[in-house]
């Protein structure tokens, strides 16, 4: 019964026919009663807003997978936090990389840009969030300055180009690095252009093969391609013996199964697992997961 037909029956119906009535009604199916009703309750309180939010977002963004959106404020302070305990830094430190990412209006200006002119088959509209949990790999790039990034899955390069804006900024600073990426998709890595593509390319092709080509130490790899558990393991298999000393992975599937997870501890590695929360999205958020060097004494 809904809080208003409840009212109304209380109103009605007088208190001690009320209680007759509740006699009659055997305890277990009063109780089955009481519980369906907790649980219509509970799905309004905890999901009812997500649920609302679904046809909406899709009408207006097109978008039907890869969402984009930003992190709650708590949220970001967890991930400058997590991120914080992984490279050594303050968290201050890694809000300060974050929030210049975030202002970074040549970025900004750009990506607006080639959003506005996106002439893909599934065309996404009104993309003003586009960085959301990537933020997060930005820092990492601002901190741990890789000579070499490869990122596997690219789609239309969200995450290509800020790493790409990252290392443009460390060149600046007398560290440069480059950017790998690998896509099966022919088309994929869009926004890679213009000023950002000058420290990065993309190997077209399935994602394995194209990292058994690489020759070079990977400093920074980032799992985004296959999200079955089997390709994503896959992927940590042919990376294993071209790590750097200090080389850090971040799974984009940390959230769906534990292969990196199991990686790490195979290979005496720390991990920790960034979750994380869309603001004003239905989407329950993806996350982070890293896998880093454990520090003597440390963790
Ligand atoms: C989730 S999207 C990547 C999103 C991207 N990292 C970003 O920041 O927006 C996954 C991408 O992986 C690619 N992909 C799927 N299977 C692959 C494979 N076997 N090898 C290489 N790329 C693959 C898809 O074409 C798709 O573009």
């Amino acid at each position: 019964m809904s809080g208003v037909v409840r009212n109304i029956v209380k109103a009605v119906v007088p208190k001690p026919i009320r209680d007759i009535l509740r006699t009659l009604v055997p305890k277990p199916i009063r109780r089955q009663f009481h519980l369906t009703q907790s649980v219509r309750r509970l799905r309004k309180f905890y999901f009812g807003d997500q649920l609302r939010m679904i046809k909406p977002l899709v009408f207006h963004t097109r978008e039907t997978h890869n969402f984009t959106y930003d992190l709650t404020e708590t949220n970001l302070r967890y991930l400058e936090e997590v991120i914080a305990v992984v490279t050594g830094k303050t968290p201050d430190e890694i809000g300060g990389f974050i929030q210049e990412a975030i202002n970074d209006r040549e970025l900004r200006a750009y990506f607006d840009n080639k959003m506005a002119l996106y002439d893909g088959q599934k065309t996404p509209s009104n993309v003003t969030s586009p960085f959301g949990r990537r933020l997060g790999w930005y820092a990492i790039t601002r901190v741990t300055r890789p000579r070499l990034t490869v990122e596997t899955g690219v789609e239309r390069g969200h995450g290509a180009l800020l790493l790409c804006a990252a290392l443009l900024r460390n060149c600046e600073e007398g560290a440069p690095g480059r950017y790998l990426g690998t896509d099966i998709d022919p088309t994929a890595g869009y926004l890679l252009s213009g000023k950002y593509q000058a420290v990065g390319n993309i190997l077209y092709g399935d994602s394995i093969s194209s990292l058994k080509r690489i020759a070079d130490p990977i400093d920074l790899f980032i799992n985004d391609s296959d999200h079955s558990a089997e390709y994503e393991a896959e992927e940590y298999k042919a990376i294993a013996c071209k790590l750097s000393a200090n080389a850090v992975i971040l799974g984009d599937n940390a959230h769906v199964t534990d292969k990196l997870a199991r990686f790490s501890r195979e290979a005496n590695r720390a991990f920790l697992m960034f979750k994380e929360q869309p603001k004003d999205h239905w989407y329950p958020g993806a996350g982070i997961g890293i896998s880093f060097p454990r520090r003597a004494g440390g963790h």
